[in-house]
């Protein structure tokens, strides 16, 4: 019985995971857009009395198992002592608040974005897109470098107006209905960008959940997205025997290294989407007021998700993410994006009719990464960077190799801004 239900587990992990083989400078609409700060100082006094009661394990329980069963305890246990007594919300938030933030009304709800411009005219905006559990937190280490005028490899000219968006249900966007879908998103993001911030035609970048709705802008609002660049496709992806058979080789240690790690978290790394995909409201609800609770689940995914050896990835920007998750009340909202889209990861790779340009890059220590082969399938894959540092979270732990890639979107860019 145990064995079996065992079995239908990992098959349908399998299942959620591998795809069957056959398988011009216009200023704000001023009336319609508010400019925001981030103030979630009210919510302190009581996150802190509920971390300080908080309690874990002494080091005698299940010692030696290290995080071979999930996050570390002791990892756990020094987290929860730097977020009481060596990490300041109140610095944090004057941070955040050096990027200009705005919201605005879409369909009913409140869309959050930073909005950072070039002073140079020819810049090319774009859209940051993040996913779970990220937020526009990935985004603020490489915002200003994009801003500024830089050169591409080949030596042109090349900054982007910056607009970073809160998805719906996260951050300090409103919580969208049950039945809201990352098209849905899609569709008010182009409006975002049309008719809020008059960009005629602009570039996307998505990354996790994020390259959803970027892709979809990509393929289905081609007239006005004119490049998209992914670190995450909205595909299931392919095991290794599926690639054998899709005739798909990968030549070098970092392309296998690679697909050893995307067969790893398949196996062993994902029970959290199934849960969040099919019973949210069982872990949502268990950790909705419980900080500690929510540092375990998302701290997590930082550490095993990202470059061991990048030393920008601190435990305080691990403790800043968790931060803003559990003070705008947004876990519940955040891990209903799973539910929302039990298809928004297609087992059918098509290309749509877009002649829009496709860059990809590639982490290393990333949980899942496509082939080059697999990303030519779904768009016109015009570069593929393959980074051997920097992991799920390029924007917080290779934030200069993800500024240089996106550069190379001038090369590419054939849309006027
Ligand atoms: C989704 O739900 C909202 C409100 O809950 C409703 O107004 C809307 O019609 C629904 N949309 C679809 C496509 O069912
Ligand atoms: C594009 O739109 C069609 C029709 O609504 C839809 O079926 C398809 O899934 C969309 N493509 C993407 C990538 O969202
Ligand atoms: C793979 O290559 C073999 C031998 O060249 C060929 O017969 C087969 O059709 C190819 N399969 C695919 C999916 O391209
Ligand atoms: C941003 O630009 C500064 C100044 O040129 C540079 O020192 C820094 O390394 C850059 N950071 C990234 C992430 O590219």
């Amino acid at each position: 019985m145990y064995g079996s239900t065992t079995r239908k587990a990992l098959l349908a992990v399998c299942l959620v995971l591998l795809a069957p083989s056959t398988a011009a400078h216009v200023r704000h609409n001023s009336a319609a857009v508010r400019p925001f700060q981030v103030d979630l100082s009210a919510g302190l006094p009581h996150m802190h009395s509920l971390l300080r009661q908080s309690k874990l394990p002494g080091e005698e329980e299940y010692p030696g198992v290290g995080d071979t069963a999930g996050i570390d305890l002791g990892v756990l246990r020094s987290l929860r002592g730097q977020w009481l007594n060596d990490f300041d919300w109140l610095r944090e938030e004057a941070e955040m608040n050096s990027f200009r933030h705005y919201t605005t009304e879409i369909e009913g709800l409140t869309v959050h974005f930073i909005h950072e411009r070039s002073s140079d005219p020819d810049a090319i905006p774009i859209i940051l897109n993040h996913g779970w559990p990220g937020s526009f937190l990935e985004f603020t280490p490489i915002i200003k470098n994009l801003t500024s005028t830089a050169v591409t490899s080949k030596g042109k000219p090349i900054s982007f107006d910056v607009v970073v968006p809160s998805l719906p249900g996260f951050a300090f966007s409103s919580k969208p209905p049950v039945n809201w879908t990352v098209e849905d998103t899609a569709r008010i993001q182009h409006t975002l960008m049309n008719d809020v911030l008059g960009y005629r035609q602009f570039a996307v970048h998505g990354t996790d959940w994020g390259c959803a709705p970027s892709y979809t802008l990509y393929a289905n609002y081609s007239d006005a997205t004119r490049a998209a660049h992914l670190t995450f496709l909205p595909f299931l992806l392919y095991s290794s025997a599926q690639l054998v058979t899709a005739n798909i080789t990968l030549d070098s240690a970092l392309e296998q290294e690679e697909q050893r790690r995307t067969e790893q978290w398949s196996s062993t790394g994902n029970a959290y989407y199934l849960l969040q995909l099919t019973k949210p409201n069982t872990i949502g609800l268990a950790l909705y007021d419980n900080p500690l609770g929510q540092l375990s689940w998302i701290g997590e995914k930082f550490i095993t998700w990202s470059d061991p050896h990048s030393f920008f990835l601190t435990y305080n920007e691990i403790l800043r993410s968790t931060t803003l998750y559990y003070l705008t009340r947004s876990f519940v909202s955040s891990i209903y994006i799973y539910f929302q889209n039990p298809n928004g990861f297609r087992s059918q790779y098509t290309k749509p009719a877009t002649d829009a340009p496709l860059p990809f890059s590639a982490f290393r220590y990333n949980i899942a990464v496509w082939p080059e082969a697999l990303v030519a399938k779904v768009g016109n894959l015009v570069s593929y960077r393959n980074h051997d540092s920097g992991g799920h979270f390029a924007g917080l732990d290779n934030p200069a190799d993800l500024v240089a890639d996106l550069r190379e979107i001038r090369e590419y860019w054939n849309g006027t801004a």
